[in-house]
């Protein structure tokens, strides 16, 4: 089924240099980039995208982390977009993620894991909708 996701590559993705990179392999997936945008994340932005961590012991930490430099905020579409997304992406912990994958290729640490990307449908939907409003 044709779908769309929320992708946005974190301040350490950006300041490493890794866009060309890593937007590539959506491409070399068959994925479209609809839309790509060079911007800062608001604190209203990143506290909308990460209100089921409020309160959790990493939440502050995240919050400064994501505002703390320029991302890249991406619609990407195309057949269970949600889900190559995320396979593409691999699991949260670069320390667990395979080589091959965005994080297991690029990251090294929970906090500066490199990518963020919708993790259903409808959280997508509500992304899309916090950070192209
Ligand atoms: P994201 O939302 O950033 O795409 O990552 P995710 O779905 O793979 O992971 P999620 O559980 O939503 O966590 C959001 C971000 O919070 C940081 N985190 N730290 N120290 C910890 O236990 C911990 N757990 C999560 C990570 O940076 C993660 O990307
Ligand atoms: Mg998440």
């Amino acid at each position: 089924m044709c779908q769309k996701t929320y992708i946005m590559l974190k301040p350490d993705a950006v300041r490493n240099k890794h866009i060309g990179e890593i937007v590539n392999r959506f491409e070399r997936a068959g994925l479209t980039i609809e839309r790509m945008e060079l911007a800062n994340v608001t604190p209203e932005q990143a506290a909308a995208n990460y209100a089921e961590h409020a309160g959790k012991p990493f939440y502050d930490g995240l919050i400064s982390y994501i505002t703390s430099g320029p991302v890249v905020k991406l619609i990407v579409s195309g057949p269970d977009a949600v889900a190559i997304c995320r396979k593409l992406m691999g699991v949260t912990n670069p320390l667990d993620a395979a080589p091959g994958t965005i994080r297991g290729d690029f990251g090294l640490t929970m906090d500066e894991n490199v990518i963020h990307g919708s993790d259903s449908p409808a959280s997508a939907e509500r992304e899309i909708g916090i950070f192209f409003a």
